[in-house]
Parts: structure tokens; C-alpha cells; sequence
């Protein structure tokens, strides 16, 4: 019999099912060894990648991984701010200037974004795409077509770059995991804070001093071991989506579940943090006007809630 979904948007539970040694995390690795015995498709080179994301992942092999990600995020780390702060500088100077029409998706958060991307993961253009394309193998939309497209993608950067050993692969996987969610939540919060100052100059905004909203608004865990405290409609198999963000929280739960909690907390959140902590002191120097002009969600990009374009003219 198919496992239930149940959905949890309650701030204290969802933290506490996300702590609970009762729960595992999804593997994702799993449904494309599924979907590999249904369609009889070579699904290995995602199946392989999928096996080293620690969002997937439980015990010893996912302590390994994780320590491995977080030694290469804290030996990047100066490079990763001072890539991003000179970035940050470019497109103030190169963007904001009276008269000018932004994609603040594409033309602003996509280029800060792989400025740190580019540090973490320094190879080609070829993977800095890559990086950007596998968080679509996540979402339960993505035609079987490209799927094996973005399998073939990884079986080359396989064959090119990990011939004698997986650090660069471990490279790919943690970079991947901070693509969607940096773009989205810093797309979606610097749209909110727009929004709540209408007419108003850039250098005259109160700006929130932490993210105001998420492109990452839950995580799915699976029940390992149902015990008496648990409801007892959970049984072993069944999926949770712990919803982290909601609008029934308040703003203190929304900020405090923002990275995520315990085992698995973000390994990107302090230059994420520090990044919003620049982009907030480089708009409040711009005395420019916004005009919001439109928000364009995509579509099909679960788990994540992305923002395809977000258009703004200055004036
Ligand atoms: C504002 C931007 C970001 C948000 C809101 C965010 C959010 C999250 C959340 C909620 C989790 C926990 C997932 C779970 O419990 O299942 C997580 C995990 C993770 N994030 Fe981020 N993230 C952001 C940026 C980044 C960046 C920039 C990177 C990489 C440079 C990154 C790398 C990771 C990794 C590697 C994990 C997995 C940790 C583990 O499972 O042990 N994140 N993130």
C-alpha cells in the first residue's frame, strides 16, 4: 500500500518532528531507483548524486558528507563574502541608475548568487549550470524527458570530474543545495520589502535585517519509528511535511525555523545571512525610487517557491 502524506503547520510540532530521532529524511535516491525499475531507464548518475546530498541522508554517511561540505564552506568563506561584496558593488554601480528596467531575479540575485557559487564550485560555466539545474530533479513535475537530460548532464560531469575521487561531486551537491533557495528568498524578500514602502526612496526603507520571506517553506521527513507520543495516524513509512514558514506563524517562529533545525540546519546560513546584511546596506545608499512592476512565480519548482521574474523599474 502507497505511505500516507500528512502535512504538519504547526510551529512546535513541525520543529519537534524535524528533532525527533523517530523521523528519517526522504530519500530521494530511492524514488529514482524506482522510477529507473518502472521506465527501465538509466537513472545511475542522479541516483549517485542524489546518494550525497545531506538533505536526504541519516546517520554515519550523512555526518561524513556533512562535515566534509561544512570544512569546504568555512575554508571558503572570506572568499565567498568578498566575491559577493564586489559583485554587489558591480550591480549597485551597473543596475541602479534613474530610468533603468531590473529583473531583480536574473539580473540581480542569479549574479550575486553565482559569485558564491563560483567560489565553493571553481570549474566551468558548464557546472556552475549544472549546479543550477539539479535542484529540478526534486520536484514531482519534471517530465521523465527531463529528467534523463539532467542525468545525462551529471553522468558527464561524472566521467570529467570525478574519475579518481568524489570531492568534486560533494563540490556539485552542496552548491546545488544553496541554489534555489538563496535566489528565491532573496528575491522574494528585498519584492516584500519593496512592496511594504510604496513611493518611497530605497535609502529612506526600513529595511528587515534578516530574510522576510523564503523560497523554502517546508521539509519532508518519514516516520522511522512511530511511538506512543506520535499520533496515531503516523505509521512507519509515512511521509511529514513539516511546514517551517507559514503565515500562521509569527514572525519570530518564521525566523527562527528560517535555516532549518538540528541535524541537517543549513550549512549556507551565515554567508547567506551576511550577504542580506551587505544588500541591505547598499540599498539603504541608493536614493532612487522603485516602481514594482510584476512578480512572476514559476510554476513547477517544488519544493521550492521560486520566483521566474520580478520586475521593477527605477526612477
Ligand atoms: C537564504 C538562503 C537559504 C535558505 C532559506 C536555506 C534553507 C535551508 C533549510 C531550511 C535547510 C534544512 C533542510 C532540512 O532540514 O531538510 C537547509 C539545508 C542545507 N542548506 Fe540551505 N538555505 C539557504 C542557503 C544555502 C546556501 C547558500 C547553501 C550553500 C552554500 C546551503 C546549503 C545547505 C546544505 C548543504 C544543507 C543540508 C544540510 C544537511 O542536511 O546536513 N543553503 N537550507
Amino acid at each position: 500500500m502507497a505511505s500516507k502524506i500528512h502535512f504538519i503547520e504547526n510551529a512546535e510540532a513541525a520543529k519537534a518532528v524535524i528533532l525527533s530521532a523517530e523521523f528519517t529524511t526522504y530519500s530521494m535516491a530511492d524514488r529514482y531507483r524506482e522510477l529507473s525499475d518502472r521506465t527501465k531507464l538509466d537513472f545511475s548518475a542522479a541516483i549517485q548524486l542524489l546518494d550525497h546530498l545531506p538533505v536526504f541522508l541519516d546517520g554515519e554517511k550523512h555526518q561524513k558528507i556533512r562535515k566534509l561540505m561544512a570544512k569546504r564552506i568555512s575554508e571558503t568563506k572570506d572568499s565567498q563574502f568578498a566575491a559577493s561584496q564586489a559583485t554587489l558593488l558591480a550591480l549597485c554601480t551597473s543596475l541602479f541608475r534613474p530610468g533603468s528596467e531590473i529583473d531583480l531575479v536574473a539580473d540581480f540575485c542569479q549574479p550575486l548568487w553565482h559569485s558564491i557559487s563560483s567560489v565553493i564550485v571553481p570549474c566551468s560555466e558548464t557546472m556552475l549550470e549544472l549546479v543550477d539545474a539539479i535542484p529540478a530533479l526534486f520536484s514531482p513535475h519534471l517530465s521523465i524527458r527531463e529528467r534523463a537530460k539532467i542525468n545525462a548532464r551529471i553522468a558527464a560531469f561524472l566521467e570529467v570530474h570525478c574519475a579518481h575521487s568524489d570531492d568534486n561531486l560533494l563540490l556539485l551537491c552542496l552548491a546545488s543545495l544553496g541554489a534555489r533557495p538563496f535566489v528565491g528568498t532573496m528575491g522574494l524578500s528585498i519584492w516584500e520589502a519593496l512592496q511594504a514602502h510604496p513611493g518611497a526612496k530605497m535609502s529612506e526603507m526600513a529595511w528587515p535585517s534578516m530574510f522576510s520571506s523564503s523560497s523554502l517553506t517546508f521539509v519532508d521527513r518519514v516516520v522511522s519509528s512511530p511511538s506512543e507520543r506520535c499520533p496515531h495516524s503516523l505509521e512507519t513509512g509515512d511521509r511529514v511535511r513539516c511546514f517551517t514558514q507559514s503565515r500562521l506563524y509569527s514572525p519570530a517562529e518564521n525566523r527562527m525555523a528560517l535555516f532549518g533545525f538540528g541535524a541537517h540546519t543549513c550549512l549556507g546560513k551565515s554567508i547567506s545571512e551576511k550577504v542580506w546584511k551587505l544588500v541591505v546596506a547598499a540599498f539603504s545608499q541608493i536614493d532612487l525610487r522603485v516602481d514594482c512592476r510584476s512578480i512572476d512565480m514559476s510554476p513547477h519548482n517544488d519544493p521550492f517557491q521560486m520566483p521566474a521574474s520580478i520586475k521593477v523599474a527605477l526612477i
